[in-house]
């Protein structure tokens, strides 16, 4: 489904490429789980394949398609449509409702949002178990809750593949649990995931675990 060849990315002024000549095939349908010490350059990874950031060189081909090559506008399509993203933080708006902040990707300007993208997220929220929080704030919200709707709001655009970094790093044992299992729904119903962990426990429950080390998958 997707496949990065040959990817190298250095941050200017380090001695080393964070992540080097790292060769990675993503398959339709799996849960992959990446693992590895802090700096190993698992969160560049993601960030790479995730088309949030561009290798030095090397490629990814998702569909046919080079994303690194591919022109801004495609790009933006595919982060806004085919690939969602979640992280440790979950990024929500305090000021906004859940559903609110779960229809942000929807939003454009001042237009109001139409009624199937509303239903969307209601369904989506349904699905998180939060269909009775869509008017709470995120401040109203367990730590999981929140979690939640971050992955309802990456998801509401019917994305085909998840990139999430560390999505229960900041939960304990029990609500991070609840997330994965969460996940594990998901991925039976058809979502590509690509998670980063900390935890082997989690990373073990996945499809499949590589870990890296210095840039590279060891
Ligand atoms: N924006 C940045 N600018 C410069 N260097 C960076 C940047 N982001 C990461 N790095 C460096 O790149 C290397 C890989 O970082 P990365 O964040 O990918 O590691 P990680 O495996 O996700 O670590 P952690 O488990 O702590 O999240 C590290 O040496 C880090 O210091
Ligand atoms: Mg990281």
């Amino acid at each position: 489904m997707l496949e990065a060849k040959s990817i190298v990315k250095r941050y200017a002024g380090a001695d080393r490429p964070a992540v080097n000549r790292l060769d990675l095939h993503v398959r339709r349908g799996e849960f992959l789980s990446i693992v590895g010490r802090s700096g190993s350059g698992k969160s560049t990874l993601l960030h790479i394949l995730a088309s949030l950031i561009k290798p030095d060189s090397g490629s990814i081909l998702f569909q046919g398609l080079d994303i690194c090559s591919a022109s801004e506008d495609r790009r933006n399509q595919l982060r806004g449509r085919d690939f969602a993203v979640v992280f440790q933080q979950h990024y929500l708006l305090p000021y906004l409702s859940v559903l609110e902040n779960v229809l942000l990707p929807f939003l454009n300007g001042f237009r109001t949002v139409k009624q199937p993208r509303l239903a969307m997220a209601r369904d989506i929220l349904e699905r998180m178990e939060l269909g009775r929080k869509e008017n709470s704030r995120p401040g109203e919200l367990s730590g999981g809750e929140q979690q939640r709707v971050a992955i309802a709001r990456a998801l509401v655009r019917g994305a085909s593949i998840l990139f999430a970094d560390e999505p229960t790093g900041s939960l304990d044992f029990a609500t991070g649990s609840s997330i994965m299992r969460l996940l594990h729904e998901l991925n039976a119903d058809g979502l590509t995931i690509v998670m980063v962990t900390h935890n082997s426990e989690f990373a073990n429950s996945s499809d499949r675990v590589v870990r890296m080390a210095d840039g590279e998958i060891s």
